[in-house]
Parts: structure tokens; C-alpha cells; sequence
């Protein structure tokens, strides 16, 4: 890569150089068996992914999106339910409380760590939900049962289960989880699904571990939820022909199944290596004072799928955008309007959420895919600081 090209936000290309001949042969494979649905390739992966990640079941379907509906369906959301999600967060993670029927009630986020704590849960269910005599929690508007938590594990850091598992417990809620960006990370050495009913991953290409198209998976550790999910991704059926209830035609692709576990023997190398770019940035970030660099709880571990720096003062993200552009350097904004504002969720329960607005007007995420070379984020490195310098002049 030559030193003064331009920097690309993410390069999958790269990737398929390292891994592209037990990919192409894995998928061959498939060709040659015509198994494409299910089978003996998904269900060998599906072994492999909950050994890898520690947990007794693990479900293959057609995206992280459908992950989050067949799972919030299995934790027995029905029609008006309300669930607690953070609006800072993809559009995926409350789409799939509507599409399975429910109400998202928006949470905030905090700002250091990007995630849901149990002080802010409990802010959203107090300030949009009354509890009645009997304990139930109901929307102050509509009037919707609050029956469940939907965490999101976002940019790649695992929240604290065990205290938000705590938390939703003590108000009878169940808690589902939105693990999409967290592949292979981790709370207290436990992956997401110990605390909860479940987990949802995605393979989307450009995920940590990702297919040739979409796919997606469910984890938990109770064999209940396993046998509803598994159903729910077979139109509802135990049994050929016998349909209990509606589910969807909602399975992982044995071609993608197979690209997955061509894959999988480098997902933890990945994950390292992310963590290392990530290192090195927030050491050279240390001495300036235009921005945040992301925290890592003690207890949570990290996968970095995103590398995301807040800035402080309003209109400095948007221009070392601009700079770094002009450096032919790639960089993103998840999210840049969130969800509490999207016209697909104007009937939603409206909240006050200045943190979350806040968030996404001053976010910046820096390239971290694993094949970035250390000469590539050095000039990352420099363009960022040259731009701040600038910042820092400015504002005297
Ligand atoms: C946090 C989050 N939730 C849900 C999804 C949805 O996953 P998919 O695109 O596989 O449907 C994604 C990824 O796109 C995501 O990042």
C-alpha cells in the first residue's frame, strides 16, 4: 500500500486475500454436495461458533435483523408490548420490536462508554412508565405493558449484564441482546446470552466476522428459547407439515454457513489485532483535548468494530471530517440521526433524549479493520492531529 494513497474507511479485498482460498474451497464444497438449505455444513458450524463463543446453543438465520425478531418473539413479545432500547443505536435494533409486534420505549446512552447502564434503564422506565398496584409497568402514553430490555452491545464493547440483569430482575423484565457488533467479546469473561434470554449476531460482510451476503445468529443458553427459535426460523414448525404459529422462512444459508466457517478459525486473530489499532490510537490521542477517545469498562472486553472518538465542542466533528477527507482518509458517522427521531418510529412513545442527540452530532469512527497497516494509521494518526491542532488554535 503506498504511503500517500488514500486510506479506506474498511477494505474487505484485503481480507479475502488472507482467507479467500478456504473460502472458495469451502463453498465449492457446498456446490458439489447441492445441500443449500440447513443440513449437516449449517449445523457443524452452528457447533463451532457456540464452542468458540462458550454458549450451548447457537441458531443460524438470514441476517442480525432477523436474529433480534425470531429472539424477541421466543422471549415472548406479543402485540403492544414495550420494550427499553437505546435510540443511539442502528435502526435494525428497534425495527425488530416493531416487526415482532412491540413498542420500543428509548433509553439514553452514555456518552464514554456508548452503551446502556442500569442508572439510565432505569431513568427511561420511571420517567415514561407508571407501575400500578400490581407491579406492572406501563407506558404513561398508551399504556403499554413494559414487559422486557433490549441491550446493545455497541461498537463492539459488551455492557454490564450481570448489573443490567440485576437491575431488570428486580422489575420482573426480561433482557434480550443486540450482540450484532460484538463478535467473540466479552463482559466479566462471560459472552453475551449468559445473563439473558439471548444473544443476536450478525454476519453482515462488514461485521468482525462476516459472509458473502447476509446471514445472522441466535444464542442462548436455554434449550427453550433454542427449540422456539429453530421453529420460528421454519415457518413455525416442530414438525413437517405441522405449523403451531406463524414464523418466517428465516434460515443461515448453507453457502453462508460454509464462508462463515472457512472464516471463523481468524476471527480471534482479528479481534486482536483491532484491539491493538485501537490501542495505538487512544495512546496517541492522549495529549489533545478536542476529543474523546472511547473507555473500555474494567470488566468488559472489546472487539472494536468500531474505533468511535466523540468530539466537544459543536461543529469540530464535522470539520476534521472534512480534513481527514482532504487526506483521502476514510472515516464514518454510526449514527448520525437517532432513532427516537426517524419518521418509521413517529407514533413511538416520545422521550427527552439530549445525550443521544448530543452523541450523534459530535461522533467520528476511525478506520480499525484488522489488515490496516501500522504506516496507514500512522497518517491516520498525524491528519487527526493536524486537524485538532488547528481546533485547539482556534479556540485559543
Ligand atoms: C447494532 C446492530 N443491530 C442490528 C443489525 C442488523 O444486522 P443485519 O444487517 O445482519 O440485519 C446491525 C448490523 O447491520 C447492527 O449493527
Amino acid at each position: 500500500m503506498s504511503v500517500s494513497g488514500s486510506i479506506p474507511f474498511f477494505d474487505l479485498t484485503r481480507q479475502y486475500q488472507e482467507s479467500g482460498e478456504s473460502v472458495r474451497s469451502a463453498v465449492s464444497a457446498v456446490l458439489v454436495s447441492q445441500q443449500f438449505i440447513l443440513g449437516e455444513g449449517v449445523k457443524r458450524f452452528e457447533a463451532k461458533i457456540s464452542e468458540y463463543l462458550g454458549v450451548s446453543e447457537s441458531i443460524g438465520v438470514a441476517s442480525g435483523t432477523d436474529a433480534l425478531l425470531l429472539l424477541l418473539r421466543a422471549a415472548g413479545v406479543s402485540s403492544g408490548d414495550a420494550i427499553l432500547v437505546p435510540s443511539f443505536t442502528f435502526y435494525a435494533s428497534a425495527s425488530a420490536i416493531r416487526l415482532a409486534g412491540g413498542v420500543p420505549v428509548w433509553t439514553e446512552t452514555d456518552p464514554s462508554l456508548f452503551l446502556v447502564t442500569p442508572r439510565l434503564l432505569d431513568e427511561a422506565l420511571t420517567s415514561m412508565a407508571v407501575q400500578n398496584a400490581s407491579g406492572v409497568w406501563r407506558t404513561r402514553v398508551g399504556g403499554h405493558p413494559v414487559k422486557g430490555v433490549l441491550v446493545v452491545h455497541l461498537y463492539g464493547q459488551v455492557a454490564d449484564m450481570r448489573s443490567i440483569a440485576e437491575w431488570a430482575k428486580f422489575r420482573d423484565l426480561w433482557v434480550v441482546e443486540d450482540a450484532c457488533q460484538a463478535i467473540g467479546g466479552r463482559f466479566d469473561g462471560k459472552s453475551p446470552g449468559e445473563f439473558s434470554v439471548g444473544a443476536a449476531y450478525s454476519f453482515f460482510p462488514t461485521k468482525n466476522l462476516g459472509g458473502a451476503g447476509d446471514g445472522g445468529l441466535v444464542t442462548t443458553k436455554e434449550s427453550s428459547v433454542a427449540e422456539h427459535v429453530r421453529s420460528l426460523r421454519v415457518h413455525g414448525s416442530r414438525q413437517r407439515y405441522i405449523h403451531e404459529e406463524i414464523g418466517y422462512n428465516s434460515r443461515l444459508d448453507a453457502i453462508q454457513a460454509a464462508v462463515l466457517e472457512a472464516k471463523l478459525p481468524h476471527l480471534a486473530g482479528w479481534n486482536e489485532r483491532r484491539r491493538q489499532i485501537a490501542a495505538r490510537y487512544t495512546k496517541s490521542f492522549s495529549n489533545q483535548r478536542t476529543f474523546d477517545t472511547p473507555i473500555v469498562a474494567s470488566m468488559a472486553e472489546s472487539v472494536f468494530h468500531q474505533y468511535t472518538i466523540s468530539f466537544r465542542q459543536e461543529g469540530a466533528r464535522d470539520r476534521v471530517r472534512e480534513s481527514l477527507s482532504r487526506d483521502r482518509i476514510g472515516s464514518e458517522i454510526y449514527y448520525p440521526v437517532p432513532q427516537h427521531r426517524q419518521e418509521a418510529f413517529r407514533d413511538m412513545p416520545k422521550g427527552d433524549l439530549p445525550i443521544t442527540d448530543r452523541l450523534s452530532e459530535s461522533v467520528l469512527s476511525l478506520p480499525v479493520f484488522p489488515e490496516l497497516t501500522d504506516s496507514e494509521q500512522d497518517r491516520v494518526i498525524e491528519s487527526v492531529l493536524n486537524a485538532v491542532s488547528r481546533e485547539e488554535v482556534s479556540n485559543g
